[in-house]
């Protein structure tokens, strides 16, 4: 009985496999269209935002096996077409600001997003990080006229 079970799970499972999304190939990338901030912001935002937010993903082995996949892949796709930090100079100035803003009120609470983080604990930033990030963020959003 627990024997067929498993043998229904896994083939289930195998049959999963076969349903993939697609992420669109990255275009050719400009490092001169990489958003310019100092070093240890840089450093942060490539630990703990490049996965979903440039074209330079690390996978885990785990981010190819369906469900699991969908869900992983998805959140690539769409943090890709939202903001893309290595394309970061094409945007205009409005779209930047609005970026900015973005991150301001972003940082504290879902970005990264919490259920990336039960897994990348190395992208979990600390208060402190997560301050000077707002810091920045600020720094750059010029004044409403
Ligand atoms: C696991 C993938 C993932 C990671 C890691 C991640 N993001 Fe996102 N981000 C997304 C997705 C998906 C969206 C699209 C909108 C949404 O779901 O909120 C998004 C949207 C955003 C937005 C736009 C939100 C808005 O209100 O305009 C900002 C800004 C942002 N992310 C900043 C960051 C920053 C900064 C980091 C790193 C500290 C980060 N993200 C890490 C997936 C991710």
């Amino acid at each position: 009985m627990f024997k067929s079970i498993l043998i229904w799970v896994f083939g289930a499972l195998l049959l999963l496999q076969a349903i993939q999304i697609d992420i669109p190939e990255p275009e050719a990338v400009d490092p001169k269209a990489e958003i310019k901030a100092p070093e240890e912001i840089m450093a942060m935002l490539r630990t703990s935002c490049y996965d979903c937010h440039s074209y330079e993903t690390k996978m885990p082995w785990y981010g190819h096996i369906a469900p699991v996949s969908w869900e992983v892949k998805s959140h690539i796709k769409e943090g890709r077409a939202w903001l893309n930090f290595q394309k970061w100079e094409n945007y205009d100035e409005e779209k930047k600001q609005k970026f900015y803003k973005g991150i301001v009120k972003s940082i504290n609470l879902s970005m990264p997003m919490p259920m990336y983080l039960i897994l990348h604990k190395d992208a979990k930033l600390t208060r402190v990080q997560r301050k000077s990030i707002k810091k920045w963020a600020q720094s750059n959003i010029k004044e409403e006229n």
